[in-house]
C-alpha cells in the first residue's frame, strides 16, 4: 500500500510519495520500477528519502549541497553512544572533509590497482584450492563454503591474521555489517553492539602487537605510517582497519554468490563464460549492476535541492539507490535484461559509489569476483543449483540466503 502524504498548502511543490518500508523490502525492484518514471525520489515511512534516477545519483554524489551522513542513520535506529556509535563516528566511511581525507589517505596506496594486482595469483590459488578440496563431494553451500571464504581469506591475509582466527573474525564482521543494511531493525542492535565490541578489541590487540613486534606486512606499515605522521589518533587508526574488514567482507561474499546465481539462472551465459574466459570481467560488471550486493549509499542534504520541481528538503537523510539507478533505462539499454555482453556500462560503475567516498576496495573486489568465477568455471563447469536464492534488503549491504549447488 502506498500512502500519499496530506497536501501541504504552504508549498507549491508536490508532496513526496511515501512507501512503507515493509513494501519496499518485499519488492525493491518492483517498487523502484514503478516510481522511477514518475518521480525522482520516494520517501520510506521511516523518513528516509530514496533517490531513484541514475543522472541524479551521478550528479548529487559530489554536489556540495550534500554531505556524507555522519551518525544520523545510527540515531534514526536509536544508537547514540556505545561501541557501534564510536565506530560510525570514527570511520572514514561516514565522515566528511578534513576528517575523511586524513582517515582515508593512509589506506589509499595499499588498495590502489597496481598494488592490489599483486594479490591476484594468491586469490586465484585460494579459490582453486577450496574447489579442489570440495571436488569429490559433488555438492556445497556456495555462500558459506566458497563465496565467504575468498574475501575472508583475502582480508585476513592483508591484515596478517592467523588462519585459526578467521571464523570468529568473519562472524563478528558479518554481524556488525547488519548496521549498514536497510533492513537493520533495533532488535538486532544488542548483537551488533557486541560484535562491534569484540571486533574492535581484537583489531586493537592486533595493532598493539604490530607496534611491539613489526612484521613485513600491511598492518605494520600502516601503524608505522600513522604513528610517524601523527595525523590519526590511535582510536581513529583502529577504526579505519575495522572499516576495511567490514567493507571488504560481506559485500564481496554476497556479490560472489549472486553472480553465480545469476549466471546459472541464465545458463547459456554461464556456458559462454565456461567456453571463453574473456567474458569474465563483463559478467562481473553485469552481475554487480543487475543484482548488487550493496543496494544504496547514504547522504545528507545541507539545503533544499530542487529536482525538476520535486524538492528534497534540507537536513534530510537520502539513500542513493544504486539498485534503482542501475536499472534506469536512461543509463542502460534493456536495463531489466541480464546481459554479460553489454557494452554500455559507464566508466565509473555506480555500484562502487562516487565522489570522494568511492569504494576504496573496487580493484580488490573486482579481482576477487573475477578469480572466484574463473576458478568455478574452470573446475566445475557442470555446476547447477535449484531455484533462486532469496536476496534481502532494498539498500545498504544486502544479504543472500544459503545457496546449495551441485555438480
Ligand atoms: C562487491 C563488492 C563491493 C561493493 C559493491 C562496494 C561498494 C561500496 C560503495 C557503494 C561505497 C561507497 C559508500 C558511500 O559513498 O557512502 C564503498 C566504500 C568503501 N569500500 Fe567498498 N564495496 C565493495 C568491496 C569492498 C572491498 C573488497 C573493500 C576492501 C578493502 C572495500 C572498502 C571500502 C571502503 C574502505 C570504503 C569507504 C571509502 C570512503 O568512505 O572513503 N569495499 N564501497
Amino acid at each position: 500500500m502506498t500512502i500519499l502524504a496530506s497536501p501541504n498548502h504552504t508549498h507549491a511543490q508536490p508532496e513526496p510519495v511515501i512507501v512503507p518500508r515493509a513494501e519496499l523490502e518485499r519488492d525493491p525492484h518492483g517498487t523502484f520500477r514503478r516510481y522511477r518514471p514518475l518521480v525522482p525520489f520516494i520517501r520510506s515511512d521511516d523518513g528516509v528519502f530514496i533517490l531513484l534516477r541514475a543522472a541524479d545519483l551521478q550528479s548529487l554524489v559530489s554536489d556540495p549541497r550534500t554531505r556524507q551522513v555522519e551518525t544520523e542513520f545510527a540515531a534514526l535506529r536509536g544508537v547514540t553512544s556505545g561501541p557501534l556509535f564510536a565506530f560510525l563516528q570514527g570511520s572514514m566511511l561516514l565522515s566528511n572533509d578534513e576528517a575523511h581525507r586524513r582517515r582515508r589517505a593512509p589506506m589509499s596506496r595499499t588498495f590502489a590497482f597496481r598494488i592490489v594486482s599483486e594479490l591476484r595469483p594468491r586469490i586465484s590459488s585460494v579459490a582453486e584450492d577450496i574447489l579442489d578440496e570440495r571436488r569429490g563431494d559433488g555438492t556445497m553451500n556456495l555462500l558459506a563454503d566458497f563465496a565467504a571464504a575468498i574475501p575472508a581469506r583475502t582480508i585476513s591475509s592483508i591484515l596478517g591474521l592467523p588462519e585459526a582466527d578467521i571464523p570468529r573474525f568473519t562472524d563478528w564482521v558479518y554481524r556488525m555489517a547488519r548496521s549498514l543494511s536497510s533492513t537493520w531493525v533495533p532488535e538486532e542492535t544488542p548483537a551488533i553492539e557486541e560484535a562491534t565490541r569484540q571486533l574492535t578489541a581484537y583489531v586493537s590487540d592486533l595493532l598493539d602487537e604490530r607496534r611491539r613486534v613489526p612484521r613485513d606486512d600491511f598492518l605494520s606499515q600502516f601503524t608505522a605510517t600513522v604513528d610517524r605522521q601523527g595525523q590519526l589518533s590511535p582510536s581513529e587508526a583502529l577504526m579505519q582497519v575495522v572499516t576495511i574488514a567490514l567493507a571488504g567482507s560481506d559485500t564481496t561474499r554476497a556479490a560472489l554468490a549472486i553472480q553465480v546465481a545469476l549466471l546459472l539462472a541464465h545458463r547459456e551465459q554461464w556456458e559462454a563464460v565456461c567456453r571463453d574466459e574473456s567474458l569474465i570481467p563483463g559478467a562481473v560488471a553485469e552481475a554487480l549492476r543487475y543484482e548488487p550486493s550493496v543496494g544504496s549509499f547514504p547522504r545528507f542534504t545541507l539545503v533544499e535541492i530542487d529536482l525538476g520541481g520535486h524538492v528534497l528538503p534540507a537536513q534530510a537523510l537520502v539513500s542513493f539507490s544504486t539498485m534503482s539507478a542501475m536499472r534506469d533505462p536512461a543509463l542502460y539499454e534493456d536495463a531489466d535484461q541480464f546481459n554479460i555482453r553489454r557494452t554500455d556500462h559507464p566508466r565509473w560503475h555506480l555500484v562502487f559509489g562516487g565522489g570522494v567516498h568511492r569504494c576504496l576496495g573496487e580493484a580488490l573486489a573486482r579481482m576477487e569476483l573475477e578469480e572466484g568465477l574463473r576458478a568455478l568455471t574452470r573446475r566445475l563447469p557442470h555446476l547447477r543449483t535449484e531455484g533462486w536464492p532469496q536476496i534481502e534488503a532494498s539498500g545498504g549491504i544486502r544479504r543472500i540466503a544459503e545457496m546449495p549447488v551441485f555438480w
